[in-house]
Order: C-alpha cells, then sequence, then structure tokens
C-alpha cells in the first residue's frame, strides 16, 4: 500500500473588490442571475456568469421545481446554455454567487459535486482550463485555475 497526497492550490480575495475589473463585471452579472434565481423550495438564490471567447457572456440560475429532483443548478443551466447556443466557443472563465433568502451568506460557497462534473466535461472538450471564481453574497471570492483543481479524480470519457 502507498499513500497518494492529492493538494490544490486557490487564490482568496478578501472582496470583489480586490479582483480584477473584468472579473468585477462577470462577477455583478452573477449577481444580476442569481437576484432572478426562480428558488422558492430553498430560498437559496445562485447565479452563475460564464465568459466565452467569443466575448459573448451566458448567464444561468437555478431553477427549482415543486418535483424538487427536476430542479437544475445555476451552473449547469448555464453551462448547458452555453453548449447549445455557442458549441464551437471555448469558455474561459465563471464566476458563481449564492445568496440564501434566509440568512446572509458570507462564506464563498463552491459549485456543487454534480456541476463540477459537468464543468469538467466542457474543460476536457476543449483542453484549455476554466478559471472558477466563487462567493456567497458578499465577503471572500475563491479563485480556481481551473475546474480539475475543484474535482481531483474526476470521471472522464476515455474509461468508456
Ligand atoms: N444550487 C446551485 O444552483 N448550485 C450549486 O452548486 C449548489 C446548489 C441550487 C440548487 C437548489 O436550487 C438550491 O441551490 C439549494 O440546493
Amino acid at each position: 500500500m502507498k499513500e497518494v497526497k492529492i493538494e490544490t492550490t486557490l487564490q482568496v480575495y478578501d472582496d470583489m473588490n480586490e479582483l480584477p475589473k473584468a472579473i468585477q463585471n462577470l462577477m455583478n452579472t452573477a449577481i444580476e442571475a442569481r437576484d432572478n434565481a426562480y428558488a422558492p423550495y430553498s430560498k437559496f438564490n445562485v447565479g452563475a456568469a460564464i465568459l466565452l471567447d467569443n466575448s459573448i457572456v451566458v448567464i444561468g440560475s437555478n431553477q427549482e421545481n415543486a418535483c424538487f429532483p427536476s430542479g437544475l443548478c445555476a451552473e449547469r443551466t448555464a453551462i448547458y446554455y452555453a453548449g447549445a447556443k455557442y458549441p464551437k466557443a471555448k469558455i474561459l472563465k465563471m464566476a458563481i454567487t449564492a445568496s440564501s433568502q434566509n440568512q446572509v451568506t458570507d462564506k464563498p460557497i463552491p459549485p456543487c459535486g454534480a456541476c463540477r462534473q459537468s464543468i469538467a466535461e466542457y474543460e476536457i472538450k476543449q483542453d484549455q482550463p476554466i478559471e472558477i471564481y466563487f462567493m456567497g453574497a458578499q465577503g471572500k471570492v475563491v479563485k480556481s485555475n481551473s475546474l480539475a483543481n475543484l474535482l481531483p479524480l474526476l470521471f472522464e470519457s476515455s474509461v468508456l
């Protein structure tokens, strides 16, 4: 038996103001999407904004359903829309923000496992890392230089 250690490096910004201006703009677009989320059941709004290499920004927000499992997270709403509408574009950056309607969400909220796996598919497809930035409603912003940093041991198609 041998032990394998997996390490991840992330950057943590104190708040949005510390981000480069272009990322602040992308995060502001994610905030707008978040505030328009359809989350009547969880009361937990999530917004995502994706910058493509054709300069277009695609957004997504969580879309819930009375049949709970039929709902979809913000990140997948956004990335599947990007894949459907701009199939040839590369995804450069993704900003994510989450905000509870019940309490102040001041810690960074990372994308869920299913969303990480979904984003990973596009990172592998385009053979270029996707920068991910995530925050709560306010406070610290975490940056990952690629999706792979957030999902060690991801499942990929070479095994199929
Ligand atoms: N949610 C997202 O939109 N993204 C995530 O990465 C985690 C969770 C949504 C799903 C559901 O509408 C609500 O947040 C509570 O789980």
